[in-house]
């Protein structure tokens, strides 16, 4: 895994922005894997600006995200797909055709679950996957339990999981119980991952995923089995970790090595 600990949200956005910028510069047709959730807002509209300002297209790019909602159809203001419409979707240069979200409303959920992996398949597989992280560890709607090769498919949340997510919910209104998740072992065939978090109340899943065991109690801990994983943290994220000063120190060598290599 590398680590990385920044000052600050913005910094974690911009940092984020310029691994996929240079994603789908070295392969204009990227197949992105994206994130919803508060973390990534930051980070979208870094790509929407730099997609403005002409730096970036995502003309020849395909997305796939994470999770849905079951029983929420796309046009559902509390959708994943009405999120990233909304937070990215909407403002650039993407043709909305190669954008995925598991579809929430399928009737046969379970079979909307093959296909929605035989498409990733179809696309040659995901080229760098974004992920935010629970309290409780949860990466997509994989929670505590999660078979740690598991494949896109339903899944209940936990109360924890519907308490967290409550404050998008208005008072009274019909906040889902279930989901439709990548798995993580689809996850897990992404060809690079970057986790971002931010903030106190991820320090205990933060300390879980990296210095803990690889356990399905902290779905995040799989990426220490991923050959490409990088963490974005800041600080606060990052206070729980007994190894914070070795990450940092890591992470200058690595600058150093890049900048001597000319990368
Ligand atoms: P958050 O959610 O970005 O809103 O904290 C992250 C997650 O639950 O995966």
């Amino acid at each position: 895994m590398q680590i990385v600990i920044l000052a600050d949200a913005e910094l974690i956005a911009k940092y984020g922005a310029d691994l996929i910028q240079k994603q789908i510069s070295a392969k204009p047709c990227s197949v992105l894997g994206l994130a919803t959730g508060s973390t990534p807002v930051a980070l979208y509209g870094e790509l929407i600006e730099a997609n403005r300002s002409g730096a970036l297209s995502f003309h020849s790019v395909s997305t796939f995200n994470l999770d849905e909602y079951l029983g929420l159809e796309g046009s559902h203001p509390q959708s994943y797909r009405h999120f990233m419409n909304e937070h990215l979707f909407n403002h650039i240069d993407i043709d909305i055709h190669n954008t995925a979200v598991p579809p929430g409303n399928a009737v046969n959920p379970i079979d909307a679950c093959r296909d929605y992996e035989a498409s990733i398949e179809a696309k040659g597989g995901i080229d760098i996957q974004l992920l935010g992280i629970g309290r409780n560890g949860h990466i997509g709607f994989n929670e505590p339990s999660s078979g740690l090769s598991s494949r896109t498919r339903v899944k209940t949340l936990t109360q924890a999981t519907i308490a967290d997510n409550a404050r998008f919910f208005s008072e009274g209104e019909f906040q889902p119980h279930l989901s439709m998740t990548m798995g993580i072992g689809t996850i897990m065939d992404s060809r690079k991952v970057v986790l971002l978090a931010t903030g106190a109340s991820k320090a205990d899943a933060i300390k879980a995923t990296v210095e803990g065991p690889l356990t399905a109690s902290c779905p995040a801990s799989a990426l220490q089995m991923h050959r490409d994983a990088v963490l974005v943290l800041d600080e606060a994220a990052a206070a729980k970790l007994s190894g914070r000063e070795f990450y940092k120190h890591t992470e200058r060598e690595n600058q150093k090595l890049l900048a001597q290599l000319g990368i």
